[in-house]
Parts: C-alpha cells; sequence; structure tokens
C-alpha cells in the first residue's frame, strides 16, 4: 500500500464522520506531495484532452476542470471526456484532480456522482469552488463518503476549497478545519473580487491605480514622488495560509490570467510563495515552468538554509554567520527551506 495513504488514513472511520461545525479539529499534516502547479485543462476539448498524456508526466497536478470557462451547455462532454481520460491516461506520478462545478449549481450533484462512481479510485483531490462555509465541505465529505462506500474505494479522496467569496474568507478556518479530507484550499481572485464588488476586470494580479504614493517633500512640493502599486491579493492570502498552516493543509495562490505576461505571473506567484503557498494554478503551458520555478527553492536558498542548520547544530542557542544573528527560530525557517527542496528532490 501506498505509505502516504497508510498514514494520512490512520483513523479511516474519521472520513466517514464529519465533524460538526466549532468541533475542535484534531491538526494533522496533510501528506505533502508536490503540487507546485495545478495545471487546468477542459477534459470536453477533444484537443486538450489529446495532449494530455505528453502533459501530464510535466506536471504536478492535472486538473479536469468542469467548472467556469466551460459553458453551460458542454458541462456533461467536460464530466464525460474527464472519465474518458482518467481510464485512458496513465498518470504516473502526477495527480488527477477535478473542480466541480459549484455547489449552488444543477450540476454539483451529478460530477460528484459520475465522478466518485466512475473514477474514484484515479482521482486524488476534488477541488470545490465558491465555498462559503464548513456546511458546504461537510455537505461534500459526508457525500463522497457515501459513494466511496458504494464503490468500494479504499483511499480517500481528498478535498480543496476555492476561496472566492466574502462568506468564504469570512469563514476561512472552519473551512480548512471542516473535514480530514481537507487538502487544502486556492485563492479565487477572480471570482472573490466580483462578489466583493472591487473594481478589476481580470484573473489575478494587480491594479496600477491600487498603489501608494510617497508624501510631498516639504521643500520641493512640485519633486516628483515615488509610487509604490500595492498587492490586492495580501490581506486574503495572509488570511488563507494563516488558516491552512494552522489546521495543518496547504494554501495556493490561484489563476493568473494575463498569459502573455509572463514578469507579472512570476512575482504574484513568488509573493504568494514567499508567504508560505506551495503552488499556484497553471492556466497555459507557460504557466507551468513559472510555477515549477517559482514553488521550488532556490539553490542558493537551499545551501544558505543548510550552512545555517549544519551550524546550529541540535537547533537552540546562537551563532553568527556573516555578521547575522542565527537561533532557534531561523533553524525552524531554514529547516522549512531545506526540508521543502529535500521533499521535491525525492
Ligand atoms: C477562480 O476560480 C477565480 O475565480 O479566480
Ligand atoms: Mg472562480
Amino acid at each position: 500500500a501506498d505509505p502516504i495513504w497508510e498514514m494520512w488514513m490512520r483513523s479511516p472511520k474519521d472520513f466517514f464522520r464529519p465533524l460538526a461545525v466549532g468541533a475542535p479539529e484534531p491538526v494533522r499534516d496533510v501528506p505533502f506531495r508536490p503540487s507546485r502547479m495545478i495545471h487546468f485543462f477542459d477534459p470536453g476539448n477533444p484537443k486538450m484532452a489529446a495532449k494530455v498524456p505528453a502533459i501530464a508526466p510535466t506536471v504536478d497536478v492535472l486538473l479536469g476542470n468542469l467548472e467556469d470557462a466551460v459553458a453551460a451547455d458542454r458541462k456533461e462532454a467536460a464530466r464525460a471526456g474527464l472519465v474518458e481520460v482518467a481510464k485512458s491516461v496513465d498518470f504516473g506520478e502526477t495527480q488527477l484532480w477535478t473542480r466541480i462545478n459549484s455547489l449552488d449549481s444543477p450540476w454539483a450533484l451529478d460530477d460528484l456522482l459520475t465522478l466518485v462512481t466512475e473514477i474514484g479510485d484515479r482521482l486524488d483531490v476534488i477541488m470545490v469552488p465558491k465555498v462559503e462555509s464548513a456546511a458546504d465541505i461537510h455537505y461534500v465529505d459526508r457525500l463522497v463518503a457515501q459513494l466511496e462506500a458504494r464503490a468500494g474505494i479504499r483511499r480517500p479522496i481528498l478535498v480543496h476549497a476555492i476561496l472566492e467569496t466574502p462568506a468564504g474568507v469570512a469563514n476561512v478556518e472552519e473551512i480548512a478545519g471542516a473535514s480530514p479530507r481537507m487538502q487544502g484550499m486556492s485563492l479565487g481572485p477572480a471570482d472573490l473580487a466580483a462578489s466583493r464588488r472591487m473594481k478589476t476586470t481580470r484573473v489575478g494580479g494587480g491594479h496600477p491605480g491600487y498603489l501608494v504614493r510617497q508624501d510631498p517633500d516639504g521643500e520641493r512640493p512640485d519633486a516628483p514622488r515615488a509610487v509604490f502599486q500595492q498587492d490586492l491579493w495580501h490581506y486574503t492570502i495572509a488570511r488563507m495560509v494563516d488558516a491552512c498552516a494552522a489546521h495543518g493543509i496547504l494554501p495556493y495562490y490561484g489563476p493568473f490570467g494575463d498569459i502573455k505576461d509572463t514578469v507579472g505571473c512570476e512575482d504574484q506567484f513568488r509573493n504568494a510563495f514567499l508567504l508560505g503557498c506551495v503552488g499556484a494554478w497553471s492556466l497555459h503551458p507557460v504557466q507551468i515552468g513559472i510555477a515549477k520555478k517559482v514553488f521550488s527553492p532556490a539553490p542558493e536558498d537551499v545551501a544558505w538554509a543548510r550552512r545555517v542548520i549544519a551550524a546550529m547544530g541540535d537547533g537552540t542557542g546562537a551563532v553568527m554567520i556573516d555578521g547575522k544573528m542565527q537561533d532557534d527560530a531561523t533553524f525552524k525557517q531554514c529547516q522549512v527551506v531545506a526540508e521543502l527542496a529535500e521533499t521535491l528532490a525525492a
């Protein structure tokens, strides 16, 4: 058996008993599997589906998308296409995820019924969009548990929530701890912007109008003043990272829709990485390499981390390295970087 799942399933009955809202959640660490890029494809598009065998070995996660960007009259075709792809392609080490339709849509029930029944043994994670509270996760948890039991699936399918409504952000902590199935959470900047009535019109990224300008110089009131664009997503990502870390699940930046702006995409991904996210969505093959680069620690950072770890011995006390003070807390930060590098290299 797969040791990761053995560990994760140390209490299999938990998967058949969602926790009540407000119940204390035992913190457990979701088994870490590389998921630097969650690469989206439309399984109802025969051209895209045909490329899956070639793309699968180049990504950590391949996600068959059934929700937004799939037109209402193509929902069934996308669902059927995903079943076909899952049954016919060997994914090797690459994880297979899906994004189902939202729970208030006419398609979510059939998405779950069909996918868990037909390909539940191949699906690693079900991404649920527009999650607003723990109750949404409990609903999915219960239904998936029944369908798994009926289909004889012993490896629990995990659940990933998209944080993309104001209620979801307000309830981010209870969502993160709603079920032992929770694998992680992604920021959904496009829907979040719309539902918050922000004034952006794009998928992720910033806005040149959202800025901070240097105060005027009293001596030279007409002198040019520096302008710094601010990150629209900092607050939400920081909240999401804290909620995920507190519950032992993984946070992700979501989509960046300006495919041509590879520099902006890399910056947005890197901000998320530095704040604690482990991956992002890739919507186009050009974003695969960006995510791989950004969400893998840089060799020089890993070398530095290993140097600090070596110098700190048992990890207690303080040492100076190149004029910088290191102590128990920097030792732990360095362990995060070194362990991520080791896990990704394994
Ligand atoms: C993703 O689903 C988004 O709305 O940004
Ligand atoms: Mg969305």
